[in-house]
């Protein structure tokens, strides 16, 4: 009975495969359609380039890019990455280009990929997220921000706004007025006690979308040398060991924040499997991003699209946002 219960969706007569229904994968995020759900997480496809030879990258939903900020950064010394037992941790601290070196060199490339670009960004004030996000509303190809406010690898500036609701409030505010064309998207850290309070500000203050979850802040020590393994001391932990958190707060700020003020939810954290992709999507995201699986299997995402478009027929699902948010609550 309870699992019955669970079942989401259309009635039973309706789950049969059906090859003669099409099953539509576009989603609207705040205005902006994608083709599908399915898109690199910020930080691990670079600018496309590194992945161009690897990945069907015109079959992606979108693009998101790794963080930028107003001047180059070299970021962390190294070690910067620790593989873990079901996941990874990094602290590369945001090493990037620069916003001139990528609206030179990098816009080039993203614009052939013909899907929507968004850019993911970073500062240590808002005046740098301003300048960035400003210098993007010219950008064709771009169609929105990510404000990356939740490095936790970061040892100035980003943590901060990120796990206090009224710094987001701030910094959100700021880059409302400033995203007049390009769709302005907040994306959270779970390194907080109730998630639900920073979505909550991000969405007061005018967020078109939300994403989520950064990494948590994590370590990892090497007990043969006594030191933390990054050279950082501790990194962001990411992929499988997260997910079932990651599920539950989407899961939290869709019931009750993002449903009601009709903003979508970009969600990540340890997707690998179809399955995964649509638990997501049952918890109440409409976009999916993927990170460190993509550092085992690059094609990962096209593998995701093809089961998702499976799990939908299966299911008799036409459109993907029937699936969005299609779990009962459970209190
Ligand atoms: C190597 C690496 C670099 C990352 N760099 C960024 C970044 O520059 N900006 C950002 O907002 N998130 C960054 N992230 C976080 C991811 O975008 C994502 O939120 C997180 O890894 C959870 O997704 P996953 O479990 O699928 O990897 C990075 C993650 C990894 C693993």
């Amino acid at each position: 009975m309870a699992a019955r219960a669970m079942q989401p969706g259309p009635p039973e007569e309706m789950t049969i495969e059906r090859n003669d229904v099409t099953t539509d994968l576009s989603v609207d995020i705040a205005g902006v359609r994608l083709a599908n759900p399915l898109m690199p997480a910020s930080g691990t496809c670079g600018y496309a380039d590194e992945y161009a030879d690897f990945v069907d990258l015109e079959r992606l939903g979108a693009f998101v890019t790794k963080s930028i900020t107003r001047q180059p950064r070299a970021g962390n010394d190294y070690q910067r990455v620790v593989e873990t037992r079901a996941g990874m941790l990094n602290a590369i601290g945001l090493a990037n280009v620069g916003l001139e070196a990528f609206l030179t060199e990098k816009v080039p490339l993203l614009r052939r990929l013909g899907v929507p670009v968004f850019v993911n960004v970073a500062g240590t004030t808002v005046e740098d997220y301003v300048a960035v996000a400003e210098a993007l509303e010219d950008v064709d190809v771009v169609r929105g921000v990510e404000l990356n406010i939740s490095c936790p690898n970061v040892r100035a500036g980003g943590i901060q706004f990120g796990t206090d609701p009224e710094q987001i409030r701030r910094i959100t505010g700021a880059l409302r007025s400033v995203c007049r064309r390009n769709i302005l998207i907040v994306k959270l850290s779970p390194n907080v006690t109730d998630v639900t309070c920073t979505a909550a500000a991000a969405v007061d203050a005018g967020a078109d979308a939300l994403s989520m979850i950064n990494t948590f802040t994590a370590m990892a020590i090497d007990v043969e040398r006594r030191r933390p393994v990054l050279a950082n001391g501790t990194g962001g932990l990411s992929g499988p060991a997260i997910r079932p958190i990651a599920v539950r707060m989407v899961h939290e700020v869709y019931e009750h924040v993002a449903r009601q003020a009709g903003v979508p939810i970009i969600a990540m954290g340890g997707i690998q499997h179809a399955r995964d992709a649509v638990e997501f999507l049952l918890a109440g995201a409409t976009g999916l991003a993927v990170g460190t699986a993509l550092f085992v299997d690059p094609g990962v995402l096209t593998h995701l699209q093809d089961g998702l478009a499976d799990y939908m027929r299966r299911h008799g699902f036409t459109a993907v946002e029937q699936v969005v948010g299609a779990v009962p609550v459970m209190r």
